[in-house]
């Protein structure tokens, strides 16, 4: 139709020509989008990232909504279940598929074979039908930053490293991986050893099998405990005949990527710093490799478990500022890590009397950190490790009583009053907190000359959220019956803040920090901030929103609103009901009780 019409102007003299130059522009003009926009595809096309700098990291198991907190440190025990006969137990079943796993790929069962494969988690507390599938030397990609790829090492100049890995009933496919990783991955001239401890595993295919796996592998050793020793006394075990400069700890479920060794080396030949790699995501159920969150770093709750945070302002604004370099972290996770031999001996090892696993990442930490050493992640060392969300370990005497007597040693030996905190609001931990025999480490400490805990949180780790004697702590109520706290579990960064119950004086979710400059802190590192319309907690920062300033007994906003609870006809107390900030008025549901509690 369109053609007819432009037709009949077509045939009418000069307008006709003018009319076929207008049409043809139009055309050329089309013509040239259309050419523009096919070069751009195809350059877009070309320019398309891999499929891992796609990945952003598995929300899921690592991060939730506006910060991060993994349980890294914090085992709860076996998970029991299927009952798995002998002959599965201690036979190694690994038969590689061609390409699976292959470049960090996910590798994905057959709703049939997942069933198999969730039987048989017990074993390992990860995807051993999916582990046996991948080969031992699969490959992964570089996964370093573009600044880390450019930093150039003098190998030659690099002291050496032992690489110590323990092991205690792995999963035949995974050790090895580990092990394969590290020998592909490593200068021959910076690698000197890798040395196994098997910790008194009891699994068939650990024996005679891997001794004959290792024998046809340079470099690879393997120390045999009969007794289990626990991790710290295994990795002493190793510490001990290791023969190169550096220490490297790795556990025994971890993939390292290129260029991994060398950031690590060259750190840790300064003599005072412990160096941990950037740790990334080997999923469980798939083994894919993802990249986890690009800042993070290491502390602990008030509880003293292990928690990723976000780090401070001001790292931050020198990671961006130079993204290869190291950076200062609280503590450290503890699987992964490189030290100077050197030093790792004079700063006395690790806690002998530490059973087991648990807690002694949160120690070395605190010693190195006291004892005038430092504990760093670098961004250019990337180490993948599977993060299992149980411990698939048998505990002597059960878990918590492990976990509990090394928590009550590190904490009696490094924090101070800070250690009367922990005790008084962990009854069960108290109980037995003269039960350690911690002589020798606080003989330790003093040789050392180390620093108080206080030093400690003040400048190693200023953000923190534990109660200090500036700081004020204890309940906040409010006038009409509920109290301001977080509620069990791991509470979500950036819930809805609720009235709730009040609890005891020994409540933690029910207890918080004032500081002076109007930070309202509880566990966790959470604090309690005016969103968009209702409050919530979320991780402290240096957001004004999280600054509420007494005045008589109301709390104020910077912008003057009062921190209110929003009463319903329901709840006359409060308790479920959420809080705000609001114009300040008469009313009692913006008054608010302080009630001191001591912290020690
Ligand atoms: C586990 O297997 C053993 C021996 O086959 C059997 O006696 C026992 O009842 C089984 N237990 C469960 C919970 O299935
Ligand atoms: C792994 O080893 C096998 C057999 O030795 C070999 O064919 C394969 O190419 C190796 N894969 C890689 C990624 O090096």
């Amino acid at each position: 139709m369109l053609r007819t019409e432009f037709g009949a102007l077509l045939c009418r003299g000069r307008k006709k020509r003018i009319v076929t130059l207008i049409l043809i522009l139009i055309f050329l003009i089309n013509a040239m989008f259309y050419v523009s926009f096919e070069l751009y595809n195809t350059v877009m096309r070309k320019n398309k990232k891999l499929w891992y700098n796609r990945l952003k990291y598995d929300k899921n198991s690592y991060v939730d909504e506006s910060g991060m907190r993994v349980i890294v440190g914090h085992y709860v025990g076996g998970i029991g279940g299927a009952n798995l006969s002998e002959e599965i137990m201690h036979t190694n079943n690994y038969s590689p598929v061609p390409g699976a796993g292959e470049g960090g790929r996910p590798v994905q069962l057959s709703p049939r074979e997942l069933i198999t494969a969730r039987e048989l988690y017990t074993l390992h507390s990860y995807n051993i039908l999916v582990s046996d599938r991948i080969a031992i030397n699969r490959s992964l990609p570089d996964m370093r930053s573009d600044s880390c790829r450019s930093v150039v090492y003098d190998t030659e100049e690099l002291p050496t490293a032992s690489v110590i890995i323990v092991f205690h009933n792995e999963a035949w496919s995974t050790l090895m991986r580990t092990i394969m990783s590290v020998l592909m991955r490593s200068p021959q001239l910076l690698l000197k050893q890798i040395i196994l401890v098997d910790d008194a595993s009891d699994r068939r295919y650990l024996s005679e099998e891997l001794d004959n796996a290792v024998a046809n592998l340079d470099k690879v050793q393997i120390l045999r405990s009969s007794n289990r020793n626990g991790l710290v006394g295994a990795r002493l075990m190793g510490a001990r005949v290791a023969t190169g400069d550096v220490l490297v700890f790795l556990d025994a479920h971890c993939e390292v990527t290129k260029g991994w060794l060398e950031p690590l080396l060259d750190r840790a030949g300064n003599d005072d710093v412990f160096i941990c790699p950037h740790i990334d995501l080997l999923s469980e159920d798939t083994l894919a490799y993802t990249k986890s969150i690009d800042a993070h770093w290491g502390a602990f709750s008030w509880r003293l478990h292990f928690r990723w945070l976000t780090p401070s302002g001001d790292v931050m604004l020198k990671k961006i500022r130079n993204p290869s370099k190291p950076y200062p972290t609280p503590a450290m996770a503890g699987g992964l890590f490189a030290v100077r031999k050197s030093l790792f001996w004079r700063l006395g090892g690790y806690d002998s009397g530490m059973l087991i696993w648990g807690a002694e990442n949160l120690e070395l930490s605190w010693r190195a950190w006291q004892c005038g050493a430092r504990v760093e992640i670098t961004p250019c060392s990337r180490v993948g490790h599977i993060f299992r969300r149980h411990s698939p370990y048998k505990y002597p005497g059960g878990v918590s009583k492990v976990l509990n007597s090394n928590l009550a040693r590190a904490a009696t030996v490094w924090m101070d009053e800070w250690a009367d905190f922990f005790f008084k609001f962990n009854p069960p931990i108290s109980a037995i907190r003269d039960q350690q025999n911690v002589y020798d480490r606080v003989e330790l400490r003093k040789n050392l000359h180390c620093k108080s805990f206080e030093w400690y949180l003040e400048n190693v780790w200023p953000q923190h959220f534990f109660p200090t004697t500036k700081r004020w702590f204890g309940r906040i109520k409010n006038e009409k019956g509920a109290c301001l706290g977080i509620t069990g579990g791991t509470p979500g960064l950036g819930a809805p803040a609720l009235g709730l119950q009040c609890g005891t004086d020994l409540d933690l979710d029910r207890l918080l920090v004032y500081t002076p400059e109007g930070k309202i802190m509880a566990d966790e590192g959470l604090c309690l901030q005016q969103g968009n319309g209702r409050a919530v907690w979320k991780s402290c920062s240096d957001n004004k929103k999280q600054i509420w300033v007494q005045d008589g007994a109301r709390l104020k906003t910077i912008s003057g609103s009062c921190l209110t609870l929003l009463i319903s006809e329901k709840n006359s107390d409060g308790i479920d009901e959420a809080l705000t900030s609001k114009r300040c008025v008469e009313d009692d549901s913006q008054i608010w009780h302080f009630e001191r509690v001591p912290w020690r």
